[in-house]
């Protein structure tokens, strides 16, 4: 017996004994379906994504990243530069859902057993490894955005800023000596003319500075403002946040004297707290602190308006 008849006779067998496709083997799948959208619905009801922050074409630290599923497809992206692109996002994609399309009339063997098909099984097995491969290699790959700066100023700044050993004495980004303080989180009370005028001479601005007096020709002075500047970008609030803040928080908190005091004094948040986590505490305090008394704004309070208002406390600090 050939195994195409051996085939036909199971299968009439199984069809005799068996269950009709429809109704029941729809039905199962109906309900399987079902459960499967009431679970997404619930998700997205009751535990909704979270945004990011609007986006800010100023920021030129963000670095965007696919959600993890995709993450193989941005990794090997990275294989295909410039105009070659397109083989990556869509020739290489589309090659292979053909190819999974036509998996059933290219591989036509009788035996169903994965370990009975060693060629498909093996194309399979060597295609998720790839997916895996790329997978982690992206997640691997370094947060930082290449984006390089190439304003002149600030690059001609930054090469002063090492040359002039400013690092023995001043941290940015966690790099360097702790003499003088961070240079990337001064406070908006260093203007650039405040700025300046410390560089060309410490002890005018701060008597008995241990900084020395560098004797800077202006345009050296000029390049590293610009570079402590791009450290520090002005991040400003709009006239609104102030005023939200009195009718919304000002029951509770008060700002240089201003305000209640069922919660903290907020004059100086900003030397602690960046916009970021201020406005994840606005959206929902409880998820730092499960007790708080402080209600959630998010949904309150428009999206925007949260941040304004995280942009406005960051700001609060003193010199
Ligand atoms: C010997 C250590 C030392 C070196 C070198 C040094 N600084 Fe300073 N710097 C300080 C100290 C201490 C302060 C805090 C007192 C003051 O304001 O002068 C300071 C303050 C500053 C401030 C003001 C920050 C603020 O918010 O008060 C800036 C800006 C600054 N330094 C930039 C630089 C730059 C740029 C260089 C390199 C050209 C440099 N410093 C080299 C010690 C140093
Ligand atoms: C009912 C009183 C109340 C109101 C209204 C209120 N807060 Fe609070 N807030 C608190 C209390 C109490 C805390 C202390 C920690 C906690 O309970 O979460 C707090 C903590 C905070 C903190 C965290 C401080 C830190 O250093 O961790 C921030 C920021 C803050 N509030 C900002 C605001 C802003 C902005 C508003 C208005 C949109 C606001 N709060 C409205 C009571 C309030």
């Amino acid at each position: 017996m050939s195994w195409h008849e051996e085939y036909r006779k199971k299968y009439k067998e199984l069809k005799e004994k068996g269950v009709p496709f429809f109704p029941d083997v729809v039905l199962l799948d109906a309900i399987a379906a079902c459960v499967v959208f009431a679970t997404l619905v619930y998700l997205a009801a009751a535990h909704p994504p979270h945004l990011e922050s609007l986006a800010d074409p100023t920021d030129t630290g963000y670095t965007p990243r696919p959600e993890w599923y995709f993450l193989f497809l941005f990794q090997a992206l990275k294989f295909f530069p410039g105009s070659m692109e397109a083989v990556a996002a869509i020739i290489l994609p589309g090659a292979i859902l053909g190819v999974m399309f036509l998996v059933p009339f290219l591989d036509r063997g009788p035996k169903r057993h994965p370990f009975d098909r060693p060629l498909w099984t093996g194309l399979g097995a060597a295609g998720l490894l790839v997916y895996a491969g790329l997978t982690w290699a992206g997640y691997q790959s370094p947060l930082a955005n290449p984006a390089e700066e190439k304003r002149p100023e600030v690059v001609a700044g930054k090469r002063l800023y090492a040359q002039l050993n400013c690092v023995y004495c001043h941290k940015i980004k966690g790099e360097g000596g702790r003499v003088g303080p961070a240079l990337d989180r001064l406070s908006d009370a260093a203007t650039d003319e405040w700025l300046s005028k410390h560089l060309r001479d410490p002890q005018s601005i701060a008597p008995g500075s241990p900084m020395p007096k560098m004797n800077l020709l202006e345009d050296e002075v000029a390049s590293l403002t610009a570079y402590i500047r791009s450290h520090n970008p002005n991040d400003p609030f709009t006239p609104a946040a102030p005023k939200l803040f009195a009718e919304n928080c000002a029951a509770c908190h008060a700002i240089r004297g201003e305000g209640g005091d069922l919660g903290p004094d907020l004059s100086e948040v900003g030397a602690m707290r960046d916009k970021a986590y201020i406005q994840k505490y606005l959206e929902n305090p409880a998820q730092f602190n499960p007790e708080s008394s402080m209600p959630a704004y998010k949904g309150q309070l428009k999206d925007h308006e949260i941040e304004d208002i995280a942009r406005y406390l960051a700001r609060q600090r003193r010199r």
